[in-house]
């Protein structure tokens, strides 16, 4: 049994303008190669929100999703305290196993939301720990 305080319910303004800003983000992406367009808002607790898409490569592998550009946005600001990542696409994705430890470096009580591209049937909030049981984690000193 988690003793973990639930978090605040994001105000309806601020979690639909997250949404808003996670489908032009999506409009950004670069997917010649899947047709596939994600775009996600990552929600800091200091207020400011970081945008993302997903950035493919003629390597396949080397392709980058959309949440870990919105994380590595916020990382570059210095600013690690986060609450909320509300993620579009065409179909309902979760964020992949590589996003999900990504994110969980720094935010295992991130709430996660997952919707559609053009409306607001959106899933959630999952926290990040609950996608990602027993994260990789090492002691930081
Ligand atoms: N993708 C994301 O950007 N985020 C996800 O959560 C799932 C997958 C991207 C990677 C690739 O460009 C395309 O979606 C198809 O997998």
């Amino acid at each position: 049994m988690s003793t973990v305080p639930l978090p605040e319910p994001l105000d309806h303004a601020r979690f639909n303008e997250l949404v808003l800003a996670a489908q032009n983000a999506a409009k950004s992406a670069y997917n010649p190669y899947s047709r596939f367009a994600v775009g996600c808002a990552l929600l800091s607790k200091s207020g400011q929100v970081y945008c993302g898409c997903n950035i493919e490569n003629a390597s396949y592998s080397v392709t980058i999703c959309a949440e870990r550009v919105a994380a590595s946005q916020a990382v570059l600001r210095r600013d690690l305290d986060w609450d909320t990542i509300v993620v579009v696409s065409p179909q309902r994705v979760t964020p992949c196993g590589v996003c999900r430890q990504f994110l969980h470096e720094f935010a295992p009580q991130l709430r996660v939301w997952n919707g559609y591209l053009d409306n607001l049937e959106l899933i959630g909030p999952t926290l990040l720990h609950e996608l990602l049981p027993s994260a990789m984690t090492l002691s930081r000193s």
